[in-house]
């Protein structure tokens, strides 16, 4: 991310958290809809749109391919017309999402080029799972060092299984389903509600799709699909994010939009840990009215605790009474943000994919930097619970997955303000 993005975060001690925020909609849902909207000619129109650089990043690719958006406050228009199928090194490097093009391209131009570094792997977070899935539609692959370019004169459904239930994969798989000639079935497919609500969006474009949110889903091939709008699911790891927050300050807060059906593991561990969240009307409503417990946990696809918890969920276990043992099982090694939690004065060791945390009664103020959205996060969250200040350094990750966490939390009671950094 460019240096200009550089923002530090500074945050004081302050009360208990109190009152109410608004949740925006899903970063891991409107990129994944942006990228479904090149299957169908005409406008369609996104609403409950996070205000997030990664639509930003997607309006980008979306119009380097030659789509028009338009962005207004929570809604984006996206006009698709004539689409040139190439997706840019520069856009895909800044956001793996962009990968979420290549199954919707090659079903609707039979084509697609996309700028990922290439190789044998695809560094840390391979692909191979997108291409082998999209291969037994019919499609094939050049893997060039510099990218890859994918071909596919004709589509036809097939029987795909995946090795895992991989979110990324799935969603490519669905999007080539949709027009290719009879009938897919993705079995061990990833259940988690992004994917429901991709699926709910393609449906109403005229997809024929079931399963989805179950390990089989079964997509029936259409000729052509249309415009249409939807409305993004709230966004449950910005929901965790601030019970998380709420964690470390305690108090009371109501979480509005926030889908408890969503995020059911996530409540219950929190609730081990002596955190009440229970649905309400209008959303999650959370309360933390004394010392958090250490608990142990192991990160797991849907409906298991997402890995995209984890980093916050350890700040809660920084400040909790006793040792938890916390374990990666999806991304190997995943720790990076813990050095930077123990400049903070956590008792944190990691060995592989686990880490072993003994809760301290109160974390210390101290100068960290954020390496990604959720690590930058998780370092917010943890410093709300520091005695003396805090500064986080942050090269834009943080605005690629919230809103205005500063502004939020502030409007929660928290000491918290943003200026540019250097
Ligand atoms: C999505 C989310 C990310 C979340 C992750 C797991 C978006 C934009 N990102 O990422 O926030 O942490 O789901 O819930 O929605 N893998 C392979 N080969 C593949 C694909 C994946 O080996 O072809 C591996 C990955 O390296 C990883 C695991 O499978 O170890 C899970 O990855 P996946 O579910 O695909 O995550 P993403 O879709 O990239």
């Amino acid at each position: 991310m460019a240096s200009d993005n550089t923002t530090e975060f500074v945050i004081e001690p302050g009360p208990p958290l109190s009152g109410e925020i608004t949740i925006s909609g899903a970063k891991n849902s409107v990129l994944k809809l942006m990228a479904a909207t090149v299957l169908a000619e005409g406008t369609h129109t996104i609403y409950n749109v996070p205000d997030i650089f990664d639509v930003g990043i997607m309006c980008q690719l979306l119009e380097s391919m030659g789509a028009k958006t338009n962005r207004r406050p929570g809604v984006v228009e996206i006009l698709i017309d004539k689409i040139h199928p190439v997706a840019p090194f520069e856009l895909v490097e800044q956001m793996r999402a962009s990968t979420a093009i290549l199954g919707p391209l090659l079903a609707r131009y039979g084509r697609a080029e996309l700028g990922i570094p290439g190789g044998d792997d695809f560094g840390s977070r391979p692909i191979d799972m997108h291409l082998t899935g999209l291969e037994a539609l019919g499609a094939s692959f050049d893997v060039q060092p510099e990218g890859l370019v994918g071909t596919a004169d004709h589509l036809t459904g097939g029987e795909v299984v995946l090795g895992f239930p991989s979110v990324g994969a799935t969603e490519n798989i669905m999007m080539a389903a949709v027009l290719a000639d009879g009938v897919t079935n993705i079995e061990n497919a990833a259940r988690e509600p992004e994917i429901a609500d991709l699926a709910s969006m393609l449906t109403k474009m005229g997809a024929g799709i079931t399963g989805a949110g179950t390990s089989r889903i079964t997509v029936t091939g259409v000729d052509s699909l249309e415009a249409v709008t939807h409305r993004v699911i709230p966004d449950r790891i910005q929901a965790a994010t601030f019970m998380a927050a709420l964690g470390v300050t305690g108090g009371q807060i109501l979480l509005r939009e926030a889908r408890y059906d969503h995020m059911d593991m996530v409540c219950q561990k929190v609730g081990e840990m002596g955190l009440r969240a229970s649905p309400d009307r209008d959303g999650i409503w959370a309360l933390a009215d004394r010392r958090l417990n250490a608990v142990d946990l192991s990160t797991l696809p849907y409906p298991g605790v997402a890995t995209d918890y984890k980093p916050f969920l350890a700040s809660m276990l920084c400040v909790a009474d006793g040792t938890s043992i916390v374990t990666e099982n999806l991304f190997a090694g995943r720790f990076r943000y813990v050095d930077e939690l123990v400049k903070l004065g956590a008792e944190v060791r990691t060995d592989g994919n686990h880490a072993v945390i003994k809760g301290v009664e109160r974390l210390t103020g101290a100068e960290v930097v954020s390496h990604d959205i959720r690590a930058g996060a998780a370092l917010i969250v943890a410093a709300l619970g520091a005695d003396g200040q805090t500064i986080v350094t942050d090269h834009g990750h943080v605005r690629r997955g919230y809103p205005d966490l500063a502004g939020d939390l502030r409007t929660l009671g928290a000491n918290i303000h943003e200026r540019p950094g250097t």
